[in-house]
């Protein structure tokens, strides 16, 4: 690595929280993640996890859709 992506590494705080890395997975979900309940299926734990595992300091996480009856947008989406 050099010198110029150094910065990467360096941990900074988000309020009270400190992140260990500024390596940050933006939000990205794809349908089959979710169940038609609009909850993270195994397959959208797993997404997260291993990105978790990989060493991301912040996940930002897509789209769920945990209430479809307050919010019907997910159920059209599956
Ligand atoms: C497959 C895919 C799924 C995505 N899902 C979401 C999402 O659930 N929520 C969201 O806010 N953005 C979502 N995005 C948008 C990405 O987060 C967005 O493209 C990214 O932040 C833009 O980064 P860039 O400006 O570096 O290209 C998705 C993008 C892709 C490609």
């Amino acid at each position: 690595m050099t010198y110029s992506y150094k910065k990467l590494f360096e941990p900074y705080k988000i309020g009270n929280v400190e992140i260990e890395n500024r390596f940050t997975v933006s939000p990205m979900m794809i349908s089959r993640c979710f169940d038609p309940n609009g909850a993270p299926n195994q397959e959208g734990i797993n997404y997260h996890v291993e990105r978790a595992r990989g060493g991301f300091g912040l996940i930002i996480t897509g789209a769920f859709f945990p209430d479809i009856e307050a919010d019907p947008f997910g159920a059209d989406v599956y």
